[in-house]
Parts: structure tokens; C-alpha cells; sequence
């Protein structure tokens, strides 16, 4: 078994020692330079190569995204990389859960990976230079957390490069990340195609989220209220009920349910993310709401077949 490394194009760190139930071994790689080497003979070999980049805490939704890259090509790469990036002071960068063995092995229940690209490091201590998108990440979150975007932006064309990949699946949960990037690719012309997958939920219907983790007892009770009111709205808005009154119902049905306070709810067209005057089933609701200290955010389609 080899040494772990920092990610860098200089050193070379690939893991993949035998595992105790004697199943295949799962290769880790944590460079630049060895997963450059890893998808060049893939390349050869004519495979198509999908990448499914996360922030680690592997749940149910990051397994579904596996799934899918597993039917779209023949490889299929994870990362793993908690981004400082894209945490303002205060957040919860410190506390965000991070178990790489967990991870491993939820991965390998579900059927495994090619590769698990694990970097220790992606900034230099010089690093400078950064990705700072406008258009579809302006409202919503770029007003909340207006940090956020950039680092996610600059992170996934990092990832990009260390992991040069044909199709990389991101999750409709975050949705606005998810046009954030489609836009970075069109702009930079990035020669990678980017997909969503739709949220997975509870039973309840909260979407799943690592930061789901975070919420007692109590809290995880409430919090399906929100994707509740979600459909509530969507449904009367489709019904034909104006905008503005249903999005402020939605507003006081989910503070009058307990949440502390509600960062946006709007409806925005899946394109743009352009604030629309008539309904349509594609348009979508947003809402980014707290639970104490949890920040929880949500989204969906008017139409959307989901109950
Ligand atoms: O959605 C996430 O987990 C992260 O924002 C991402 C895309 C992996 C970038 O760090």
C-alpha cells in the first residue's frame, strides 16, 4: 500500500491495497499527476469517463449520482475534497463532517468505483487566481452567501483538470450550483458535459443533505415542512393563484411551522434563473431556510412528478 500524498502534479500517490473481505480493491488516487496517467489509459482503451465530484459524507444522493455516471460511461471517478473555498468564516468548513473510511464503504456497498480521486490539497499557499461567476449565480445564494459560488466555481475547474473527465453529474438539490457550472463550462468551454440528477429525498421528502446531520430530533421532525410547502405552492400557483401571494403563504406557512428564518423563496425559470411573470411546470421554487444554526435549502419544478 502506498503512502497518501498531497494532490499535486509532482507527486505520486496511488492506493490500492487488497481489502479484508477479499472483494477487488478500490483504487485511490490523491495527484493530479496519477490520475492524468489513470484516465490517459482508460482514454486508450476507448472508455468514456464520468466524474462525480463531491464534498465526501457519501448519503443515498451522491450514491444515485454514482449509479447514473455508472450507466452513462465506462469509468467512474468520485472526488473527494472539502473545499475551504467555498465556506465563508463562520461557516461550518471546521465541522463539516469528514469520515473517508465511511466513505469508502458506503461507495463500495453500493457497488463501487473506478477510482476515488482524494486530494489532500488543491490550493498552493501563493494561490491567487480564482473563477468569479455572475448571470444565473447572482441571485438566491450568491445574495446570501455571495463567497459561495466563486469557490465552488473555482474548485470544479480545478477539479477539471486534475480529473479531466467526459461528463460530470451534480445534483439538482442545488440546483443553482448546478446552472452556475452548465454556465462556466458554455463560457470557458470547458470540453466536459455537465448533468443533473434529481434530488433524492426521505421518505418525508427532505432532501438528502450531509448537512442533514447537523439537525436534533426535533428539527429533522420539522424539516420536511419545507419540500410540504414547496409542492403546497407549486401546485396552487399551477392552479393558476397569483405569485406573490402564494410565495408569501409559503413564507409564513414554513416560519409558522418553526423554521427561524427564511433566507429566499422564489420562483425562477430553470434557464436564466430569471424571476418569471406567468407560471409554467419548468419554472421552479427556491428556498433556503435555517433551523437554528442549520441551513437548509431546497428546490423544484412546478410540474415536478415527485408527491
Ligand atoms: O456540491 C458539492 O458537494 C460541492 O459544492 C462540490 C460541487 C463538490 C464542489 O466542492
Amino acid at each position: 500500500m502506498t503512502l497518501l500524498l498531497p494532490g499535486s502534479f509532482h507527486k505520486t500517490s496511488i492506493c490500492s491495497g487488497p481489502k479484508s473481505d477479499g472483494a477487488p480493491p478500490m483504487t485511490v488516487i490523491t495527484t493530479a499527476i496519477d490520475m492524468h496517467r489513470t484516465i490517459a489509459q482508460w482514454r486508450a482503451a476507448g472508455d468514456h469517463i464520468c466524474l462525480v465530484p463531491t464534498m465526501g459524507s457519501i448519503h443515498a444522493g451522491h450514491l444515485a449520482l454514482i449509479a447514473r455516471a455508472r450507466q452513462l460511461g465506462s469509468r467512474t471517478i468520485v472526488s473527494i475534497y472539502v473545499n475551504p473555498t467555498q465556506f465563508a468564516a463562520g461557516e461550518d468548513f471546521d465541522s463539516y463532517p469528514r469520515n473517508f473510511a465511511a466513505d469508502q464503504d458506503a461507495i463500495d456497498a453500493a457497488g463501487g468505483v473506478d477510482a476515488i480521486y482524494a486530494p489532500a490539497v488543491m490550493y498552493s499557499d501563493t494561490h491567487a487566481t480564482s473563477i468569479v461567476p455572475a448571470g444565473v449565480a447572482a441571485p438566491m445564494e450568491g445574495i446570501s452567501r455571495p463567497h459561495f459560488f466563486t469557490g465552488v466555481a473555482t474548485i470544479v475547474f480545478k477539479l477539471f483538470q486534475h480529473v479531466p473527465a467526459d461528463t460530470a453529474i451534480f445534483g439538482e438539490k442545488d440546483f443553482q450550483q448546478f446552472a452556475v457550472l452548465r454556465q462556466m463550462v458554455d463560457d470557458l468551454e470547458l470540453p466536459v458535459t455537465v448533468l443533473a440528477h434529481p434530488t433524492i429525498r426521505e421518505p418525508d421528502g427532505l432532501a438528502l443533505s450531509s448537512r442533514n446531520a447537523y439537525l436534533s430530533p426535533s428539527q429533522r421532525q420539522l424539516a420536511p415542512v419545507l419540500y410540504q410547502t414547496l409542492r403546497h405552492t407549486a401546485a396552487n400557483i399551477l392552479a393558476g393563484a397569483p405569485i406573490a401571494s402564494c410565495l408569501d403563504n409559503a413564507t409564513q406557512r414554513i416560519l409558522a411551522a418553526g423554521f427561524d428564518k427564511i433566507d429566499y423563496l422564489d420562483l425562477r425559470d430553470p434557464e436564466e434563473l430569471a424571476v418569471p411573470s406567468t407560471a409554467h411546470p419548468d419554472h421552479r421554487l427556491f428556498v433556503a431556510a435555517w433551523l437554528g444554526t442549520t441551513r437548509l435549502i431546497d428546490n423544484c419544478a412546478l410540474g415536478a412528478d415527485q408527491p
